[in-house]
């Protein structure tokens, strides 16, 4: 399902109360969270670059015009999101951290001026290197004594994966470095990346082959490094490019160029289009030449990177929180191209939703073919905004309209204006469907928004007879972080769904033995091992954890979080069912307590509410549990030092990420919480804490260093 975030005309920060602003700094601060968990931890990021952007920008407004909401909880102060767990964790000798961003050529001249102030030189002129930041993932190579020891991926910024192993089969990284005199410990970092004629050949071979199909190049690359066996990524052409340093026992050199140059003769590819400039102006010609041969180039980029020259004087200006004074990328703004509108479906999601997506001319876009662009919704098409204003000043798109798409290192490209001039006389206004394209052809309503008004999105009423939304419920119901159903995958549902042998997720686990009639080996690109792989899989999957058991139900607005919620609050299938079923009828006190749990609010009740209220959904559930174990959930321990106690953790964590801390917390049954009060127990304090401690202190609060915390839980 194709789900993206309408835009909004905002007020100025500016002119936002207190109050306001410390409500939009949350929502940001989370909507942000959610998508660097998605960019850094599942490589499927659902926004673009620009919109991730603009929302940090904002933040970031606030936070200047309101510095009190700063907290280390920011997404200003943290890098990245913390290692997805898959693999072993390696904590950076010297942290790996961000570059500040640049958009227009009066932030490269402030940003010059900046350092000019700080460094107060009067005449020396200050060069600074510019190179094209190149869209990849970053990487920190260990050597010690010349031999690569660890390489480890970015991480949260102080801790990343150990994808060693992985890495040591780039042509790229040299195994030894080298050269004599090579310093003992040297950290060289850069960016690994996969170029678009790669990335193009390995989707190829995916879709043959019915695996993932990546979004775009940095995806791929994540992805390839992400393999648990090092053979997968050995066959995934991966480049690396070396730019900057950790830890490093000497300083080779006194310059980034110099620095550069050293890489080379290490034995490491360096970015051919790196340059030295003296002046602003040179700067940013760097930057449009760049971005003439962007297109060109068999790598993506996203912009440029200028960096102040001399490494003392880099060490002078230092760092502000997560970036460095000396450095900054110069983005590039989004992609775009023209094509023209061919036709327009409709696609139907998992919980009914109708989206229209463009079917357009195929058209390149930075190196990617596009073919198909989501037009979000009704309103949208019409040249309706999400608060009724104007969209491309009130120009509505048509089959056969001259369109001009805009794509970001993004996953779905957009479409940001009509060419009017260009409209063919027979181009045909679009009319909404009325009726849902499934064969049931069930009425199409526009979805009430919070306030009871119409909202734009459109929804089949068919509910749970739609064959469309059945197929999308399977499709979720076998996916990696529900059933996890190894060799049933989209493709395969779809087939088994439209054969009829997989109506429901119960008819998953009754195939193998309905399978004598069926005779799946007998049916092209089906042998007898692939059918005993997925007979296997699936039997495998049998007894499943009650969270995923509860996400896997695909009730709206139950996400795995929330599944989780729910089965950490009642612990068994049997107390989850009942609380449910009571709260369907409307319990006063099933809801009560349902609403106590944490991330359960109205919306959700609601919804578990409607499903259970369903009796078809009832019969989908009982027959599923008929086929099913459902493990019980792993229970918060009540007899531990913290169960029922309230802890706040503020300042940096050493001996674990604020994740683990937070995860480690909720498991002994204690609520982890944001801010500081009369009813906190305990705030635990690293290094850098700041207002929170104060807040403790003034209410008396019990202070723990994390080692303390550590002792007091037992671990
Ligand atoms: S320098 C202390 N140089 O951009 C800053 N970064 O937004 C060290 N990147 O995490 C980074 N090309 O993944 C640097 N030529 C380049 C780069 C580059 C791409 C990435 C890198 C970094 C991110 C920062």
């Amino acid at each position: 399902m194709i789900a993206r975030a309408k835009s909004k005309t905002l007020p100025d920060v500016a002119d936002l109360t207190k109050a306001q602003a410390k409500v939009e700094w949350k929502r940001l601060a989370l909507e942000i969270e959610g998508h660097d968990r998605r960019y850094y931890q599942e490589d499927a990021p659902n926004i673009s670059d620009a919109e991730y952007d603009a929302l940090r920008g904002r933040l970031k407004a606030i936070e200047k015009r309101f510095p009190e909401f700063v907290t280390a909880e920011s997404p200003t102060q943290k890098v990245g999101a913390a290692p997805s767990g898959r693999f072993k964790k390696i904590r950076h000798a010297v942290p790996m951290l961000s570059l500040d961003n640049a958009f227009a050529e009066e932030d490269v001249r402030d940003f010059v001026g900046r350092i000019e102030r700080f460094l107060k030189l009067t005449d020396a002129k200050i060069d600074l290197s510019a190179e094209p930041k190149i869209d990849g993932l970053s990487m920190s190579l260990r050597y010690e004594d010349g031999e690569l020891v660890t390489a480890a991926t970015r991480g949260d910024g102080a801790e990343g994966e150990d994808v060693t192993a992985n890495i040591r089969t780039l042509e790229d990284v040299p195994q030894k470095l080298h050269g004599r005199n090579v310093p003992e410990i040297c950290e060289v970092r850069g960016e690994v990346y996969m170029t678009k004629k790669a990335f193009l050949a390995l989707n190829e071979r995916q879709k043959a082959a019915g695996d993932t199909i990546f979004a775009n190049p940095r995806n791929s690359a994540a992805g390839s490094l992400r393999q648990k066996d090092p053979a997968i990524t050995a066959t995934r052409p991966l480049g690396f490019f070396a730019y900057s340093w950790g830890e490093m026992s000497g300083m080779p050199e006194e310059t980034q160029t110099g620095m550069i140059h050293w890489f080379e003769r290490c034995g490491f590819k360096t970015n051919p289009l790196t340059k030295l400039c003296h002046s602003v102006e040179q700067l940013l010609a760097f930057h449009r030449k760049i971005e003439e041969q962007r297109a060109a180039l068999d790598y993506d980029i996203d912009g440029v990177v200028y960096k102040v020259d001399r490494i003392d004087w880099q060490e002078r200006l230092g760092f502000v929180s997560r970036t460095p004074r000396w450095a900054i990328a110069h983005k590039f703004p989004a992609e775009r191209a023209m094509t023209v509108l061919r036709d327009i479906e409709i696609q139907v999601g998992r919980t009914g939703s109708l989206t229209p997506v463009g079917k357009l001319e195929p058209v390149g876009v930075g190196g990617v073919i596009v073919q198909n662009v989501t037009l979000h919704n009704e309103d949208y098409i019409r040249g309706i905004g999400g608060k009724g204003e104007k969209l491309r000043e009130g120009r509505d798109i048509r089959i056969g309209d001259t369109v001009v798409i805009q794509r970001a290192g993004d996953v779905i490209p957009q479409v940001v204006d009509v060419v009017i001039e260009k409209r063919p006389k027979d181009a045909k206004p679009y009319h909404f469907p009325k009726k849902c394209p499934c064969s049931l052809h069930t009425d199409v309503v526009r979805e009430e928004t919070a306030t009871g008004e119409e909202g734009a999105r459109a929804r089949c009423t068919g509910e749970f007879a739609c064959p469309f939304q059945k197929i999308e419920h399977l499709k979720l119901f076998a996916s990696r972080r529900a059933f996890d159903i190894d060799g049933l995958g989209e493709k395969q549902i779809e087939f088994f769904f439209e054969q009829g042998w997989v109506k429901e997720p119960a008819d998953i686990f009754t195939l193998s033995e309905r399978n004598a009639s069926i005779k799946l080996e007998e049916i092209e690109g089906y042998g007898e091992t692939s059918v005993r792989n997925l007979f296997n899989a699936i039997e495998q999957r049998r007894r499943i954890p009650l969270e995923r058991f509860i996400y896997a139900l695909g009730m709206r607005h139950v996400g795995e979080t929330t599944a989780l919620a729910l089965a950490r609050g009642y612990g068994s299938w049997d107390a989850v069912h009942d609380a449910c079923m009571k709260v369907a009828k409307g319990d006063e006190d099933a809801i009560v307590e349902m609403d106590a749990l944490d991330q359960i609010g109205d919306t959700v009740i609601r919804s578990i509410a409607a499903y259970f209220g369903e009796s078809h959904n009832r019969g989908i559930v009982e027959r599923l549990t008929g086929q099913v174990d459902i493990l019980d959930a792993e229970k918060p321990k009540s007899n531990s030092a913290i169960a029922g106690k309230t802890v706040v953790f503020t300042g940096t964590l050493e001996r674990m990420t604020r994740d683990e801390a937070k995860a480690t917390a909720e498991r002994l049954g204690a609520k982890v919480s944001g801010s500081v009060s009369k009813k906190t127990d305990y705030v635990v304090a690293g290094p850098g804490a700041g207002s929170k401690l104060a807040e403790a202190k003034k209410h008396g609060v019990t202070v723990l260093t994390e080692d303390e915390w550590l002792k007091l839980i037992g671990e």
